[in-house]
């Protein structure tokens, strides 16, 4: 290390040290909103953590925060651009505020899987995604996957209708918001750790997530239970600050690139397991699945679709070309 650079490492380390750290060692706190063993999320920045820890022992040292123990998405970024937080992967919805192009990922009915996701994210086009916010001082490292949405309520849900008059939690985007209020429903922005809540006292009804989610936060307990619409994606971007990423060392920064990219081959080969895993405890746990007829799905489609039109500039046209060729 440089002196320069040790110096540097001197001040992140007195500014962020806990016990966990070596003095001398760049700390590099984590902080995400789910648990850390039966989701994807959790489990690739645990991953990331212990080999960093190992593999980068004396040089520098992750701390992983779950459960929006430490920000939940709507502060972390804020954060991260204080330096209070060096890394963290929310959802793509919540990017909305530094890049409309991400738009496109909370679309309806935009990729018909994850592997579709996997193949738009790894093109040109979305490779340049991970950099279109730089000069907002944040920098996208990796995507990480999760998984398709379902829908849930109080009551059942079979035809798009089902979910008129009714309140959703949706994540804070535009898009979410217009695809609920294009059922005739009411979207109510929220923070994810407070939905359960919010369920549960009937501050709203429903709610959209992955079966991850659903299980991990336990929404099925205080819903009637989920409608299998895989109508949407969630899916993560690992971000860093620009500022902190290029104070790095250069040797320091591609040593957790690399295992940060190898951390992210691993996890995202393995998504499709965790997130039938957890659709399985949530039948396990007694909840309903409610799988849709042809008929009934397209309704889903005829309902929602129509969104796109009123966010196609924000997204471009050639883009959207380029998620449905990845679809056909
Ligand atoms: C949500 O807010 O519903 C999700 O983005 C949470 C997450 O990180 O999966």
């Amino acid at each position: 290390m440089t002196t320069a650079a040790m110096a540097l490492a001197m001040t992140v380390t007195a500014q962020t040290a806990t016990a966990a750290c070596d003095d001398g060692e760049i700390v590099i706190k984590f902080s995400h909103v789910t648990n850390s063993d039966k989701h994807p999320k959790g489990i690739a920045a645990t991953m990331l953590m212990e080999r960093v820890n190992e593999e980068m022992d004396g040089k520098a040292c992750m701390e992983v925060f779950p459960n929006s123990t430490l920000y939940n998405d709507d502060q972390v970024l804020e954060a991260m651009l204080q330096g209070d937080v060096q890394m963290a992967a929310p959802s793509l919805s919540k990017f909305e505020q530094f890049t409309k192009q991400f738009r496109i990922f909370d679309l309806p009915f935009m990729f018909k899987n994850i592997e579709a996701v996997d193949e738009f994210q790894n093109s040109e086009t979305g490779q340049a995604m991970k950099a279109s916010m730089t000069r907002r001082g944040l920098l996208g490292l990796e995507f990480w996957h999760n998984g398709m949405k379902q829908m849930s309520a109080k009551t059942p849900l079979l035809v798009p209708s089902d979910a008129a008059g009714l309140k959703f939690r949706v994540q804070n985007s535009d898009v979410l918001k217009a695809q609920m209020a294009a059922m005739g429903a009411s979207p109510q922005p929220m923070a994810f750790s407070e939905v359960y809540g919010a369920l549960q006292t009937g501050v709203v009804d429903g709610q959209e997530n992955t079966w991850s989610n659903i299980y991990g936060q336990k929404f099925f307990e205080v819903q009637d239970g989920i409608t299998e619409t895989n109508h949407g994606i969630i899916d993560y971007l690992v971000v860093t600050g620009v500022d902190w990423w290029e104070s790095l060392d250069a040797d320091v920064r591609d040593q957790l690139a690399t295992i940060l990219t190898e951390v992210t081959t691993e996890r995202n080969a393995a998504v499709g397991e965790v997130d039938a895993q957890a659709r399985q405890a949530v039948l396990d746990a007694g909840s309903t699945i409610r799988e849709l007829t042809g008929e009934q799905r397209q309704a889903w489609v005829d309902a929602m679709k129509p969104v796109w039109e009123q966010f196609q500039d924000d997204v471009g046209q050639e883009n959207i070309d380029a998620a449905q060729a990845i679809n056909a």
